[in-house]
């Protein structure tokens, strides 16, 4: 027997050894962070249109919860699901931004306030292609509201910031809600 095939299954065991160790490194690396740090700060300024009447709804309730007295105080209980179109005015004729993509859960027993989970999907100009995550508490009778933005994709990379919007227009129960977003990215 010569020496390569004496060693052979032991360098076998060596490589089968090697590719399990890399592996299991592959699963998680950990590196210092290389990137652009987060520098820029971007202000958006939109419109959005949550249109739940009509025969082109672009939200449309997803849950009817059983009747009790907060259901009829705050809705609790009620899912909406929406692609809502985001203008650069307030007029839903003006230059579409965007659209924003999610739902709504009415989740306070006593007043009406939202849990919102969007995403923010911009279609227009340096944004095109690129969104960010929006989630938090929405409170939509009070003049004052701030939402999180919790990360983003394209050029809102490890986006954080807050969303603030504020009623612009009520018809019914469709509304028009101006937007005015800080993003750190
Ligand atoms: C609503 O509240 C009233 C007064 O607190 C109570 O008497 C009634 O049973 C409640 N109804 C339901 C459906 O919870
Ligand atoms: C946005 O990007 C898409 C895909 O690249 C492209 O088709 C579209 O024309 C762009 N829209 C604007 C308004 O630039």
């Amino acid at each position: 027997m010569n020496m390569a095939k004496r060693f052979l299954p032991l360098f076998s065991t060596i490589l089968l050894l090697a590719v399990t160790v890399t592996e299991s490194e592959a699963y998680s690396t950990t590196t210092p962070f290389q990137g652009r740090k987060p520098e820029k700060l971007t202000h958006l300024h939109f419109y959005f249109h949550d249109v739940i009447s009509g025969d082109k709804p672009t939200s449309i309730r997803v849950t009817t919860p059983p009747v009790t007295n907060s259901s009829s105080v705050s809705s609790f209980g009620v899912i909406v699901i929406a692609d809502n179109l985001l203008t650069e005015g307030p007029d839903p004729t003006s230059r579409e931004v965007g659209r924003a993509q999610g739902m709504y859960a009415s989740t306070d027993l006593n007043i009406i306030t939202f849990t919102m989970v969007y995403n923010l999907v911009f279609t227009d100009g340096e944004f095109n292609g690129s969104t960010v995550a929006m989630y938090g508490r929405n409170p939509i009778l009070s003049k004052v509201r701030e939402l999180p933005i919790i990360g983003g994709t394209g050029a809102f990379r490890f986006a954080s910031g807050y969303a603030q919007p504020e009623t612009y227009k009520l018809s019914g129960f469709d509304a028009v809600v101006e937007y005015n977003v800080f993003i750190r990215h």
